[in-house]
């Protein structure tokens, strides 16, 4: 289970540039929710996750994940719990390093240990078996630099990483947002997958209300920094990608205090 607890985000402290990214959040995921947040530009969503992640510490609040405080581990040592995957299909991976060298570094994220050139046979197995999944032939071409695969491609290859290790929560933002619709589609099906074979928890930052409505068991929007709403079961049923659109538009003209909930 996620538990953010009154969490407080500021960034440019003392700057003119100040600005509250995360006001007094506080936000419960359980175990294998599929939580979809959106929010306009700036509502503090990747900043949401990267405090989940720990790239973010927060200026006050606590980060919980399963009853153990992480509020101030490193996102390194957080790896054992959550992976993540990021909008630009370049970050995250090396375009320079092979597919198998990428996955052989995603495969030592939570040990620490330093990376060797020498990828044992049974790694190599084991990462041709999981490139296989993907139905895109990239089993056959572990020594093809990533640089070299389409956007889609390395999203895709991106997700297999994820699950190298032994991890709980699945970290997307906007993870499909660079890629053309169709493949955009591919991908997500993919996450599906990917979530319900390993029984993650998952986060994941989209800015499509058709995305936030149509995966995950649970939606929330944020805006200027807090949780502007908040819906899951048949609630979430209901909902049309128009109202979620109406909800949105009412919150851009709203002051700062707005609240749905
Ligand atoms: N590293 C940073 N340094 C300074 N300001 C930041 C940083 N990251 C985010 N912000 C600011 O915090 C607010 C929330 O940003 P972000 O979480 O990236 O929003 P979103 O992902 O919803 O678009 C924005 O005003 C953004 O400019
Ligand atoms: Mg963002």
């Amino acid at each position: 289970m996620i538990q953010l607890k009154k969490i407080n985000v500021k960034f440019n402290t003392g700057t003119a540039l100040e600005k509250w990214a995360l006001r007094n959040l506080s936000l419960d995921i359980f175990e294998g929710e599929f939580v979809t947040v959106i929010g306009g530009n700036g509502a503090g969503k990747s900043t949401l996750l990267a405090t989940l992640c720990g790239d973010v510490t927060p200026l006050s609040g606590k980060v919980m994940i399963d009853n153990v405080d992480v509020t101030t581990r490193s996102s390194w040592e957080r790896a054992k719990w959550v992976a993540r995957v990021f909008q630009d299909p370049m970050a995250g991976t090396c375009a320079q390093l092979s597919i198998e060298e990428n996955l052989a570094l995603a495969g030592k994220r939570v040990s620490g240990r330093g990376f060797s050139a020498a990828i044992l046979k049974q790694d190599r197995e084991r990462f041709r078996e999981a490139l296989s999944k993907l139905g895109l032939n990239l089993d056959k071409r572990l020594k093809d630099p990533m640089g070299a695969l389409s956007g889609g491609q390395r999203q895709a290859v991106s997700l297999i990483m994820s699950t190298l290790q032994p991890m709980k929560i699945l970290a997307l933002d906007e993870h499909t947002a660079a890629l053309d619709p169709k493949t955009a589609h591919y991908v997500m099906d993919l996450t599906r997958q990917i979530v319900e074979d390993n029984n993650l928890t998952a986060l994941m930052v989209t800015h499509s209300m058709q995305q936030a409505l149509s995966y995950g068991t649970r939606t929330v929007m944020l805006n200027d920094g807090r949780i502007a709403y908040d819906v899951s079961g048949q609630q979430r049923d209901k909902l049309t990608t128009q109202d979620l659109v109406d909800l949105f538009h009412s919150q851009q003209f709203s002051g700062d205090d707005f609240l749905l909930t």
